[in-house]
């Protein structure tokens, strides 16, 4: 089991939006979905084009270079041109700050 670090304050982060943040040396696109935060790798299984940029519908996101999607909540790859899920991180709120487990 990991630990949680803070990363962000809720208010930094709109709903459907996303934000970078670097924990450990890597980096994390950490999203709102209406209130609720989920966190997979910033950088996309396929060429390392960077999601948190990504466009955000339904819970998926698509990367800025390539328009692969993503389930955010799961990190689920959906289409080419990537074909490997993206590492997915628990996330916790913890009053108005932001944790994720690394
Ligand atoms: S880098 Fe994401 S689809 Fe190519």
């Amino acid at each position: 089991m990991g630990e949680y670090v803070k990363v962000a304050k809720t208010s930094e982060i709109d709903d459907q939006c996303a934000k970078c943040v670097e924990v450990g040396g890597r980096n994390i696109a950490l999203f709102n979905l209406g209130g609720e935060f989920y966190a997979i790798d910033d950088l996309c299984t396929h060429e390392e084009g960077p999601l948190s940029e990504g466009y955000v519908e339904n819970g998926e996101v698509e990367c800025p270079w390539h328009a692969a999607r993503f389930d955010i909540k799961t990190g689920k790859a959906l289409c080419e041109p990537a074909y490997e899920d993206q590492p997915k991180f628990n996330v916790r709120v913890v009053g108005d700050d932001v944790e994720v487990e690394v």
